[in-house]
């Protein structure tokens, strides 16, 4: 959800700076784009609607420029064109901005009244003109953009340029991501790491209503009006891992990663044996109740965590939508754990919640794939799963490391709980987990023979019990926003209470049995739909591998310890969505209307 880029140096290649790192970007999600730009001592605007190649267009790359700033803009106030596009510039400020900020209007009023008029129907126009009428009034930039945070409501990272100081790149965030990254003579500002890894991985974080202000050799940051010292962090992701390569898109690449992804998040945790992963993971000893609160595909992995620790460790779990439980009733007392389940770490309805829990005092763990993210560093505990650079804005990697985690907590409560006595059995298996995904992985041309027999229908159903239910929605999740099929799942029980009557000849199900426990109940449901005339394609477990004639199509995905099953099971079902969006031309990497991090409300 909009990108910044922002660059200060010697080198004078801003341009080249700025469209690259936009590009990497855009997995972000975005409807427009645009620069400004340091072009002999004035600050050129150049903006575009549509894609970055369209700005790139109007541009001469091979201008020499020194200092600039760079925007791929996601409509919230204003429909996507160019003047609705960043940068704005009004009087002698130039910002990009990456938030919203929610009293524009209220400003906007304040604003008209000192003489401003707008061109664009952004809140971020309003911004810009408040930080020129401060300037003016105060010439002090340091102090107008401290003032910012008393100012401004909402959430925003900006980029800011000041006519008066064409050697100088200013930023602030509050509730949006952004990054100081510092080069050799020449330093950045960033939304994110891979825009600017190419040049550098020393980066710096800004805490809420910092201030930074950038020359080519210096980086300053400030608060409340004093200069403070920030730590200088390293990223662990390298370019390569920013890469696609030789895959034809950043979904397939990650879904290939996954087995890697599990061995990285899990491994840690085991370095010596079982003592280490009771060390590492908070006491949950002191919890009877766990909360379990996200957006899209991770709260999908909370439904999975769910059953895992409900069955096997015995705690009550409550999994909520985060933009729901920010404004619901919420019954916690002290020994209540609130989980944050997070990819981004910069979510805006799991920051929210996780906000919520803290005032409360109540414990709040993060489940968290960037490191120092703001849930992660927010949350009283994070655990980090290590799905590195997720670029596809369809979740796979970072997914299975999150039900992987949710697996060790289940399985650390339940040993610590003694309900489990055998830990080498878990982490004997885990290795062999590895090898079973990349075996699935190598052999997909089942999946292939499915993709190509749904690929033209109109509408998908996808059936489980529990956990294979969690599963089912994460499956119709990736199909129909990567593919744009219309998709439902449904708890297999629940599907005869309405649904059924959308059942006709040939509509494709997929239904999925891993569950010994409830399989003949499912197969049962599955016996309706088919009696109907439905296309079923089975996902099912080698140990529950029968021949039957309820089904069109099985695909069989080993058994391993039960915990981490849907680590296995889960993969037919990226890989068909994968290639039901392929046969379908679809933009895989970046569907349209999506973000890849969901940073407002
Ligand atoms: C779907 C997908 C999204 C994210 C959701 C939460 O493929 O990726 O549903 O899971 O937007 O994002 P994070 O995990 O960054 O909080």
């Amino acid at each position: 959800m909009c990108g910044i880029v922002g660059y200060v140096g010697r080198k004078e290649n801003a341009l080249h700076v700025l469209i690259e790192g936009l590009k990497t970007l855009e997995y972000r999600g975005y409807d427009s784009a645009g620069v400004a730009y340091l072009d002999k001592n004035n600050i050129n605007i150049i903006k575009e609607k549509g894609k970055i190649v369209n700005l790139e267009n109007k541009l001469n790359l091979d201008t020499k420029s020194s200092l600039g700033i760079g925007h791929t803009r996601w409509a919230t106030h204003g429909e996507p064109n160019e003047i609705n596009s960043h940068p704005h510039k009004v009087g002698k400020i130039t910002i990009v901005h990456n938030g919203i900020i929610e009293n524009y209007e209220e400003l906007k009023n304040i604003l008209k009244q000192s003489g401003y008029t707008f061109k664009s129907e952004t809140d971020t126009e309003i911004a810009c003109a408040l930080i020129d009428k401060l300037y003016s009034e105060k010439n002090d930039i340091i102090k107008v953009l401290d003032k910012c945070a008393d100012l401004l409501r909402g959430s925003y990272a900006l980029g800011i340029l000041i006519d008066d100081d064409l050697n100088t790149l200013y930023a602030i965030r509050k509730d949006s991501p952004l990054i100081v990254a510092l080069g050799d003579n020449e330093n950045y500002i960033a939304s994110d790491v891979p825009a600017i890894l190419k040049y550098t991985n020393k980066y710096i974080l800004l805490e809420n209503n910092e201030v930074a202000k950038l020359t080519n050799n210096n980086v300053t940051v400030f608060k409340n009006g004093k200069i403070i010292n920030k730590d200088i962090n390293t990223f662990e992701w390298n370019v390569e891992a920013a890469m696609k390569n030789g895959y034809d898109h950043f979904m397939l690449k990650e879904i290939h990663e996954q087995p890697k992804v599990i061995y990285d998040t899990v491994s840690t945790f085991f370095n010596n044996g079982i003592d280490s992963l009771i060390e590492k993971m908070p006491d949950f000893k002191k919890y009877n109740k766990i909360h379990i609160v996200a957006c899209g595909s991770a709260y999908h992995t909370g439904l999975t965590g769910k059953s895992l620790i409900e069955r096997y460790a015995d705690i009550p779990v409550d999994v909520e939508i985060a933009s729901e439980y920010r404004y619901k009733k919420l019954f916690l007392d002290e020994k209540s754990l609130v989980i944050i389940i997070s990819q981004s770490g910069e979510t805006a309805d799991s920051i929210a919640a996780l906000r919520i829990a803290n005032d409360n005092n109540i414990d709040t763990l993060a489940i968290v794939n960037v490191v120092g993210s703001s849930i992660a560093r927010e949350a009283k505990y994070v655990l980090y799963t290590k799905a590195g650079c997720e670029i596809a804005v369809a979740t796979t990697k970072a997914y299975s490391a999150q039900v992987a985690m949710l697996a060790l907590i289940a399985f650390n409560i339940a040993y610590t709980k003694g309900f489990i006595s055998n830990s080498n059995e878990f982490m004997n298996e885990l290795n062999n987990l590895v090898n079973k995904m990349n075996h699935l992985l190598d052999n997909i041309d089942e999946y292939l023979e499915v993709a190509k027999e749904i690929y033209q229908v109109e509408h998908v159903f996808f059936l489980g019990r529990g956990i294979d239910y969690s599963l089912a929605m994460e499956g119709s999740l990736k199909l129909k926003e990567i593919s744009y099929i219309h998709s439902e799942a449904y708890a297999a029980g629940e599907l005869k209470h309405g649904t059924i009557s959308l059942i006709e000849k040939d509509t494709p199900v997929i239904a999925i049995v891993t569950d010994e426990k409830i399989a003949e109940k499912t197969i049962s449901n599955i016996k309706e739909v088919k009696a109907r005339g439905a296309k079923v394609i089975l996902i099912t477990t080698e140990k529950l591998n029968k021949v039957g004639d309820y089904y069109d199509y099985k695909l069989v995905v080993p058994n391993t310890y039960i915990l981490v099953q849907s680590l296995l099971t889960i993969l037919p079902l990226q890989i068909i969505a994968y290639e039901v969006a392929k046969l379908r031309g679809c933009d895989i990497d970046k569907p349209r209307n999506l973000a890849k991090s969901v940073t407002v409300e």
